[in-house]
């Protein structure tokens, strides 16, 4: 549910899917193609970015976003982070509900504004040296095609409703839209360092699928979470999954699954916690994850803070 970033999956052990046209080898473990037109009529420029194709979506297209919107926007109240309701309304120009895809030229008029921010459309995943970059210079990834009507409820690739809806809203938070564009230089540094996987697993268990404590209540700010309204009810209600206090190292050493729920969600006391924990040079925990095995999806620490599920 992530651009950028090699899909994990820790039962798999398949060699990395490569995009012949581009030259493109980091898509991770996975027996799947990347999805998406990556040709464009060769539309798509070197740093993977391209038009939003708005002409091309169709009227069931746009249906499928105001039915994903208008489902998802009635769950969030009291389970999404505050941040993210209060800026949610800033994806649609009037200000009210979407009835149609949005524009990424749109909202980025507004989001230029308040974080300095815009939106690039990409045709589907991309490479992490790509994904890291883009970041690093305040452009986030957009895939602008939507899912299918029979994907409703799940899809494992990112699609527009994903990206957008889920991760765009944070990006109008202003030490939000600074922590994401660190992300990105941590990126490069760690793709130098061979230190990628370990990243990408705190952005998954944070920015993908993190949980905050507000309010005296779990509540998601994680993308993956946002954006799926089967996830957001296991995420902060089931009893299934295991909620940690977001611990650096730990997150970093733990597996994580790709086309399931998690079973274990990462959770901070606020952002500033987040942002002060990730502020440090990496390259210190690095070396001392060299010398630390690797823990399951489903692992459980002794050492662990666990937290209850919420009641509804
Ligand atoms: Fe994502």
């Amino acid at each position: 549910m992530k651009n950028g970033q090699p899909p994990e999956d820790e039962n798999s052990d398949q060699d990395p899917h490569t995009v012949e046209s581009l030259g493109v080898t980091s898509y991770g473990a996975s027996t799947r193609a990347p999805r998406g037109d990556y040709s464009r009529n060769g539309q798509v420029k070197a740093d993977y970015t391209c038009a939003q194709d708005y002409a091309g979506y169709t009227e069931a297209d746009h249906d499928t976003y105001r039915r994903l919107h208008a489902r998802q926007s009635a769950l969030l109240v009291g389970r999404a982070c505050d941040e993210f309701i209060t800026a949610l309304p800033a994806l649609d120009q009037s200000g009210r509900a979407a009835h149609r895809i949005p524009r990424f030229d749109d909202i980025n008029e507004r989001l230029f504004k308040a974080t300095g921010w815009q939106l690039v459309a990409v045709p589907g995943l991309i490479p992490e040296v790509a994904f890291f970059t883009l970041l690093s210079q305040r452009r986030f990834p957009v895939t602008d095609w939507i899912r299918t009507p029979q994907e409703f409820d799940y899809i494992v690739e990112p699609d527009i409703f994903h990206d957008l809806f889920g991760h765009v809203p944070l990006l109008f938070n202003p030490v939000f839209a600074d922590h994401l564009q660190a992300y990105g230089a941590g990126g490069l540094k760690a793709h130098r360092l061979g230190a990628c996987e370990q990243l990408s697993r705190l952005y998954w268990y944070t920015i993908e699928f993190g949980l905050i404590q507000q309010q005296g209540q779990l509540r998601a700010y994680g993308a993956g979470i946002l954006s799926s309204s089967g996830e957001l009810v296991h995420a902060l209600s089931s009893q299934a999954p295991q909620r940690i206090a977001l611990a650096l190292l730990r997150a970093m050493r733990t597996r994580y699954k790709i086309d399931s729920y998690q079973q274990t969600y990462f959770v901070i006391d606020s952002f500033s916690q987040l942002f002060d924990m990730t502020a440090p040079d990496f390259t210190p925990f690095y070396r001392q994850l060299k010398n630390m095995s690797e823990l399951a999806a489903d692992a459980s620490l002794a050492e662990d803070e666990r937290m209850s599920p919420r009641l509804n």
